[in-house]
């Protein structure tokens, strides 16, 4: 690792979709591109801290100085964070499905005739929200709420609910998911710190300076 303001700490990164597999060739996903996740990891690792990437899949090379995981389903996420912990700090970008379906298929579904198959989902494990009530719970704990309206608003009882010590939120009604910039609102309580348009590597580092300041004023 570098040396700077995060050496000595592990910083836990979740990023990208992840795909729910409806049978070996049909799985359900989002338009995520991991390029936040990766953009906070390798800002991360930039600024000393050892970094564990766990991604679902996308098309992105891995930031240097950081251990990627790889992985498809939200429960195979959900196992490789706990399997990194403990972290200084957790940062949860992933879009992870929040419903896969209740019944993977061993074999190809095929049209039969006149009905199409009904797809019967199931609800996935909250990655954040599990982390926020562990006893092992990284002291600084993020998420990210991405929203078409209101985003503010939901970040904060997302904030709650989750038992996160901050919301990243931002407005993803025009083309951030898979877009170079991004513009977020830091919501920690009542506090909110509102950030211009910028590229998603500007957010990164303008982060991952917090994070350095949140441990600096311990
Ligand atoms: O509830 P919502 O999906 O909007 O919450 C978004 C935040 O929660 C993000 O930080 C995301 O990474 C995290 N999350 C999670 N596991 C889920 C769903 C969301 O970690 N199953």
């Amino acid at each position: 690792p570098w040396d700077g303001p995060l050496s000595g700490r592990h910083v836990l990164v979740t990023a990208g979709p992840t795909w729910e597999p409806i049978d070996p060739v049909r799985y359900i996903a989002n338009r995520s591109s991991g390029k936040q996740g990766f953009a906070i990891a390798a800002a991360a690792a930039r600024a000393g801290a050892r970094v564990t990437l766990v991604t679902g899949p996308v098309h992105l090379p891995t930031p240097p100085c950081v251990d990627r995981v790889d992985v498809e389903t939200a429960e195979q996420m959900a196992d490789a964070v706990k399997r990194a912990l403990p972290a200084d700090v957790g940062v949860m970008v992933a879009a992870v499905a929040d419903w896969r379906p209740a019944n993977t298929a061993t074999e190809k579904l095929k049209k039969r005739g006149s009905a199409p198959p009904a797809l019967m989902l199931t609800e996935n494990p909250d990655i954040l929200a599990t982390l926020g009530s562990r006893p092992d719970r990284p002291p600084l704990l993020i998420g990210f709420a991405a929203e078409t309206n209101d985003v503010v608003r939901y970040a904060r009882e997302k904030r709650k609910r989750k038992g996160a010590d901050w919301i990243i939120a931002n407005d993803v009604s025009g083309d951030v998911m898979g877009g170079d910039n991004n513009a977020v609102h830091i919501v920690r309580g009542n506090d909110v710190i509102s950030l211009p348009e910028m590229p998603k590597e500007e957010v990164a580092r303008l982060l991952v300076e917090r994070f350095a300041d949140a441990f600096s004023t311990d």
